[in-house]
């Protein structure tokens, strides 16, 4: 059994791993927030300069991450993002958040991280907001655009 305590990894998707993660799903009121992972996997098989990865916990695969990769422009943007409704609120998207901001780091110009959320009741935004991201004041298509300053330390939780 998933435990909060269980330590959480970015796994590269494979044929191991491909159907696991499109079985995935959030909540029925959260499906606004973020699409479907099939449809995910496939905008990123059809699509350069993306990084996908399964978010583990314990082993188990509990979430999706896909981020806008483009080191030519120096802009790493999070496309999707997700926990499965099981295993939200155990501090998996968190610590997940931390792998990816990592990842960023090591990137080319990766000092900053950007991410648009709908702003809406019960969606992420306070989530993103506890990790340090400040609202850019960008409309990006009806969500808002937020962006992390990766050369700061992570706010105390
Ligand atoms: C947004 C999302 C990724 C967050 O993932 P998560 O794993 O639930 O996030 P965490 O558990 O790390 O943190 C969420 C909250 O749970 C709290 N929490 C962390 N560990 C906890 C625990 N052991 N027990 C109870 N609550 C806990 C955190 O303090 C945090 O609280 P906050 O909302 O006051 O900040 C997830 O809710 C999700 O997939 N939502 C639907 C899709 C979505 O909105 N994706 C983003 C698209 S832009």
């Amino acid at each position: 059994m998933v435990q909060a305590t269980d330590p959480v990894e970015l796994r590269v998707i494979n044929d191991d791993n491909v159907i696991a993660v499109i079985d995935l799903s959030v909540s029925a009121d959260q499906t606004d927030l973020v699409a479907p992972n099939v449809k995910s996997l496939a905008q990123a098989f059809a699509t350069t300069k993306v990084w996908v990865r399964a978010v583990y916990a314990g082993g188990v695969p509990v979430g999706f991450v896909m981020l806008s990769d483009d080191h030519d422009k120096r802009r790493y943007y999070l496309w999707r993002f997700m926990i499965d409704h099981r295993y939200q609120h155990m501090g998996f998207g968190r610590a997940a958040m931390d792998l990816l901001h990592d990842y960023v780091r090591t990137r080319p110009g990766g000092d900053r991280i950007y991410l648009s959320y709908v702003p809406e009741d019960g969606g992420p935004e306070h989530f993103y907001k506890s990790l340090g991201y400040v609202d850019t004041g960008v409309d990006n298509h009806g969500e808002l655009e937020a962006v992390l300053d990766l050369t700061t330390p992570r706010p105390a939780v």
